[in-house]
C-alpha cells in the first residue's frame, strides 16, 4: 500500500457533554473509493468536518499528504488537495453554473498551482458533469440533482487530491442517484481523484464502493468489503429501528 493520502487517527469530537465522533480511525488510499455509512445522527458529518478543518477535533491527529494538518484553517486542507461538499448544496444560486466553477477555478488556482491540469477549465468540468448546455443558468434555476453535479463540479474546480461527498445523492428520484454514483465513479477513474462518500441510500452505495465504514454513536463499527460489512452482525444491530434497516444494509 502507499503511504495514506488521509489520515484520521483516533479522531473524537465532543460538544458539551455529546460526543460525536468517539476515536475514530481512517486512513484513505490515493484513488481509493470509500464509502462512510451509519444511522442518523452517528457522526458521519461532524467527521467530515474534522476532516476539511470545518471543525478542530477534540482529540486525535490529521494527516493529509504526509503533514500533519490537525488544527488547521480548512484552506489549509484545501490547499492539501481535501476538497468537500457539504449535506446542505452550497452554491452561488444567483450566479451561471459556469462562473460558479471558474470562481472556485480561479481561487484554487492560488492554492494549488501545480496540481493536477486535467481539470483546469470550466468548460471541462461543464462537459464532465453533462452540464455544458447549463453553463449560462443560474445555479439556484438548476434542478436539485444539477445543483448536486455543479457542487462536485466546484469541487473539482479546487483540483483536489481527495473529495469529500457528504449525501449528494439526498431527495434525488432513483435514476438521479444511479446517475450520481457513476459520476462519483468516474471521478475516481478518469480523474484519479480519491473519494470519501456518505450517503444515506446505502444500497447503492454499496454498489459503488469497494470499502465502506460504518460509524455508530460516533465509533467506526466496521470497514472493510462492502458485503462483508453488511453481514457484520454489530452493523445490522446498529441499523435495527432505523426505518427499512435490514434491507437499506443488504448490498
Ligand atoms: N454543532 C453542534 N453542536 C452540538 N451538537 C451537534 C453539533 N453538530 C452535530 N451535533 C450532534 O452530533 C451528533 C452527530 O451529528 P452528525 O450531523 O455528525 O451526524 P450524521 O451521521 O451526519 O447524521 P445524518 O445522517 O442525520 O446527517 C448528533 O447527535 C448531532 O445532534
Ligand atoms: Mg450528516
Amino acid at each position: 500500500m502507499p503511504e495514506a493520502l488521509l489520515s484520521a487517527r483516533g479522531v473524537s469530537v465532543r460538544f458539551g457533554g455529546l460526543t460525536a465522533v468517539n476515536g475514530v480511525d481512517l486512513d484513505v488510499h490515493p484513488g481509493e473509493l470509500v464509502g462512510i455509512i451509519g444511522p442518523n445522527g452517528a457522526g458521519k458529518t461532524t467527521f467530515f468536518h474534522t476532516l476539511s478543518g470545518v471543525l478542530k477535533p477534540t482529540e486525535g491527529r490529521l494527516v493529509v499528504a504526509g503533514d500533519d494538518l490537525t488544527g488547521r484553517a480548512p484552506y489549509v486542507y484545501a490547499a492539501h488537495g481535501v476538497a468537500r461538499t457539504f449535506q446542505t448544496p452550497r452554491v452561488f444560486r444567483d450566479m451561471p453554473a459556469a462562473d460558479n466553477v471558474r470562481f472556485a477555478l480561479e481561487f484554487a488556482g492560488r492554492l494549488r498551482r501545480h496540481a493536477h491540469d486535467a481539470f483546469d477549465d470550466v468548460e471541462t468540468i461543464l462537459g464532465f458533469l453533462g452540464l455544458a448546455e447549463m453553463a449560462a443558468v443560474p445555479a439556484g434555476a438548476l434542478t436539485p440533482a444539477r445543483q448536486r453535479l455543479l457542487e462536485i463540479g466546484v469541487a473539482l474546480g479546487a483540483r483536489p487530491r481527495v473529495l469529500l461527498l457528504d449525501e449528494v445523492a439526498a431527495g434525488l428520484t432513483h435514476t438521479e442517484v444511479d446517475a450520481t454514483a457513476q459520476l462519483i465513479r468516474r471521478v475516481r477513474d478518469e480523474l484519479g481523484v480519491a473519494v470519501i462518500w456518505i450517503e444515506h441510500a446505502v444500497r447503492v452505495l454499496m454498489n459503488y464502493v469497494e470499502r465502506v465504514a460504518v460509524l455508530h454513536q460516533g465509533a467506526k463499527i466496521a470497514d472493510g468489503d462492502p458485503r462483508a460489512v453488511a453481514r457484520a452482525p454489530e452493523v445490522i444491530e446498529a441499523y435495527l429501528g432505523e426505518d427499512g434497516a435490514p434491507e437499506r444494509i443488504a448490498a
